[in-house]
């Protein structure tokens, strides 16, 4: 994107058709966006109007942002879209020449709820918000118009955002769009009461609501709606007086539909009528004993659902479709690391499978994303079955790092694939091909990695990306053995495990094996050196037994003494005692094997991991805790990767990257892949001299308590979701709850 104000656009560019005109102010008069606005505030504000230059396809404002500008189009096409409850991206709108979007900055101050990408290369007028406020101030006949463009489109929003209608034809929607109403109703109110007559169809657009039944004198609780339901549709379609009171839970924002409206659609697009009236018949015939407990339930799992959606949809904002499949990147498209990389998606899928295999409305989510994922980690995969750091869009190898622990993630993610869609009663088409993946991918590992004279996988690197690792590492020697459950799961799934016999004789014995050879005293260490010594300083690895031990079904972690003495002696060592939060490993800056990465500081994704095992462990309130240091460094909702101070930034470029030996450190040769091209090295450079100069301006800008790297990294907010699934599944284990539903 490239940015110019009017001024200098018209001094360079006059040839441009909208600036013959000579005065900055005649300019943009010329558009009919500012036919109302007086010259004298125009001349007021002209400084402040900017003109933005976009390519094709790059992302002008993204929902879930608070964007600062709003947009006049002045070439080009925009389209705007949502991500839709079952994560496609639906387009709303598209937009040309004089057309403006954006207009939510000055109406409301909330996260946009839609994007807009440049669907041709485009042109656009940017106005910030302070000019926007004077314009409006200025003129009635602006804000009027702008207000209704708000309307219009936040109900078109609302009403795709609303599954019957999500996909409903083009020409329906636009009906429906007509009749529809927008109805706020307070906590507390009686939206109707059992008995009414039936004059309208309720749709939740925010909130949840309670229906209720008279039974034998009482008023029971039959069931919980929340955003995404309807209500009201039973009097409509059978005929009959409400057969129950429905009472607002929370403020709610509901889509009304009168009989009368709702009744002429219906006669006339018989797909509506079959969706709703297949609910109405499931409502008569389901149970409607909704005892206390099940209300309890319900209520969780509502709140887990809609807190958990947040971190999905970031997760899926960092999804990128490709023809080989979801590429998951690491950030979101166009940022900092355009890459994939096994490690973090395996990570994020291993939250997506538990939610694939939940009874949480999301699960659907989760499944597709975990489906379009899977395709591309096997479409990475390379012939003898191998994985390496990180892939490109086009899932060629972008690797610099030798990890050894990508191929136990490629295959696990494969794994946790077949086995959410066996659980969902449907075996995929191309089943065959990822077993014969899974199969080459152990394969792959058992014969390059593992050491039969020590029965370990043996490793350069693991998670962090330096040399202080190589030998026998718990978290390569954890992500394998969690790779070996799953294989063993899918081969009895999928009945072929007489293919995997040779992967079983490895899994007999090597859960004990590891776990006796990891622990040394009374805690576990993080890794063996390859000439046997033991590593004894502490690393957030060494949750790795928790880490791989959950988010299988079923868990086979338990947290026995040695692990809670791991976990104080982790928390005790890797506290950050400034910014709170973990540290993945202790910093000592000009140790050859140590890597600092821009300062050292406390990590998300291993915080929300340490929450995980609270949670798991039954510590709610400490796993609160810290959950609440982890949002206090949130940034409009967005989680970070890592963190530093400005000191220990200044220290860092003291000491270890203008004498070069934090270069030295990251491109030692020891661990980077055979062959590794020039340009590579080049490019990741430059993007750290970048970041950091960014850094710089930031501390100069004032004063600054804490810095932030990688934001929002799809990791963390993985893991942040996975913590917040533990919880639940705890406090509902606490009542006691039978079913498996989380
Ligand atoms: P209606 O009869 O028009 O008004 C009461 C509404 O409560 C009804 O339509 C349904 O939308 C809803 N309702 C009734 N029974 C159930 C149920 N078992 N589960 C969920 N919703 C229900």
């Amino acid at each position: 994107m490239k940015i110019f104000t009017i001024s200098e656009l018209i001094g360079t560019m006059k040839q441009f058709p909208l600036l013959q005109k000579v005065s900055p102010v005649e300019a943009v008069k010329s558009l009919t966006f500012f036919k109302d606005v007086p010259e004298a505030v125009l001349q007021e504000i002209v400084d402040g109007i900017f003109i933005h230059q976009y390519a094709k396809d790059e992302i002008i404002s993204r929902h879930g942002r608070y964007n600062e500008w709003l947009y006049v189009v002045l070439s080009g096409e925009i389209s705007v879209f949502i991500i839709t409850p079952d994560y496609t991206k639906l387009e709303l709108y598209a937009l040309g020449p004089e057309d403006f979007f954006g207009e939510d900055i000055v109406i409301r101050n909330e996260p946009r709820e839609s994007t807009a990408i440049a669907f041709t290369d485009s042109i656009l007028l940017a106005i910030g918000k302070q000019e926007l406020t004077k314009i409006i101030a200025s003129s009635a006949a602006t804000y009027e118009k702008l207000n209704n463009a708000f309307l219009q489109r936040k109900m078109r929003n609302n009403l795709r955002s609303i599954p019957i209608f999500t996909h409903l034809r083009e020409e329906v929607f636009n009906e429906i769009l007509d009749v529809v109403r927008l109805v706020h109703v307070k906590k507390g109110d009686v939206i109707f009461k059992q008995g009414d007559v039936g004059d309208a169809l309720f749709l939740i657009r925010k909130g949840d609501v309670s229906v209720y039944r008279a039974m034998n004198k009482n008023e029971e609780l039959i069931s919980l709606l929340a955003e995404g339901n309807f209500f009201g549709e039973m009097a409509l379609v059978l005929g009959e007086p409400r057969n129950a009171t429905v009472i607002a839970n929370d403020d709610c924002e509901l889509l009304k539909i009168d009989k009368n409206d709702f009744d002429s659609i219906i006669a006339r697009h018989v797909d509506v009528y079959n969706t709703i009236q297949a609910v109405a018949l499931e409502r008569v015939t389901g149970h409607e004993l909704f005892d206390s407990n099940e209300a309890f339930i319900s209520k969780k799992l509502i709140e887990l659902n809609r807190a958990i959606n947040k971190h999905i949809d970031v997760i899926a904002q960092c999804t990128f479709e490709t023809p080989k499949g979801s590429a998951l990147l690491a950030t979101l498209p166009g940022s900092r690391y355009p890459y994939v990389y096994p490690r973090d998606s395996a990570c994020a899928t291993r939250m997506l499978y538990r939610i694939a295999m939940s009874r949480l409305r999301s699960k659907d989510i989760a499944f597709r994303l975990l489906a379009g994922i899977a395709k591309f980690i096997y479409n990475c995969q390379r012939d003898d079955g191998y994985w390496g750091q990180r892939y490109g869009l086009d899932a060629a190898d972008k690797s610099i790092y030798k990890q050894e622990d990508n191929v136990a993630h490629g295959v696990s993610i494969l794994c946790r694939y077949l086995l959410a869609a066996k659980n969902r009663g449907h075996i995929p088409h191309d089943n065959e091909a990822y077993i014969e993946a899974i199969y080459k991918g152990a394969m792959f590992a058992v014969k390059r990695y593992y050491r039969n004279e020590i029965h370990l996988f043996y490793s350069t690197t693991s998670i962090h990306e330096s040399a202080i690792e190589e030998g026998y590492s718990i978290w390569v020697n954890y992500a394998y053995y969690c790779m070996l459950l799953l294989i063993e799961q899918v081969a009895k799934e999928f009945n072929c495990e007489t293919k995997f016999e040779k992967a079983f004789v490895l899994k007999e014995g090597f859960g004990t094996i590891v776990k006796n050879v990891f622990t040394i005293g009374d805690r576990l260490i993080r890794r063996l050196k390859p000439d046997g010594e033991a590593d004894l300083r502490p690393d957030i690895t060494l949750m790795s037994p928790f880490f791989f031990g959950t988010g299988i079904v079923p868990d086979i972690f338990k947290a026995d003494e040695i692990f809670i003495n791991t976990m104080k002696f982790l928390e005790d060592t890797l506290w950050d005692p400034d910014l709170g939060m973990l540290q993945r490993y202790l910093p000592f800056i000009e140790d050859p094997n140590t890597h600092v990465h821009a300062g050292n500081g406390p990590w998300v994704q291993y915080t929300a991991m340490l929450a995980q095992y609270y949670y798991f462990t039954g510590n709610v309130e400490k796993g609160d805790t810290i959950m609440d240091i982890i949002d206090s460094y949130s940034t409009d909702g967005y989680l970070c990767e890592h963190l530093t101070t400005p000191d220990r930034f200044h220290e860092f470029m003291t000491l270890e990257w203008l004498p070069g030996s934090d270069v030295n450190k990251e491109f030692a040769p020891d661990i980077m892949v055979d062959g590794i091209t020039y340009d590579l090295i080049v490019e990741e450079l430059n993007h750290m001299k970048n970041s950091y100069d960014q850094i710089k301006r930031r501390i100069e800008t004032g004063s600054v308590r804490y810095l932030t790297f990688a934001i929002p990294l799809m990791w963390s907010h993985a893991e942040y979701a996975m913590a917040l699934l533990l919880k639940t599944w705890r406090q509902l284990q606490d009542t006691g709850v039978k079913q498996h539903i989380l």
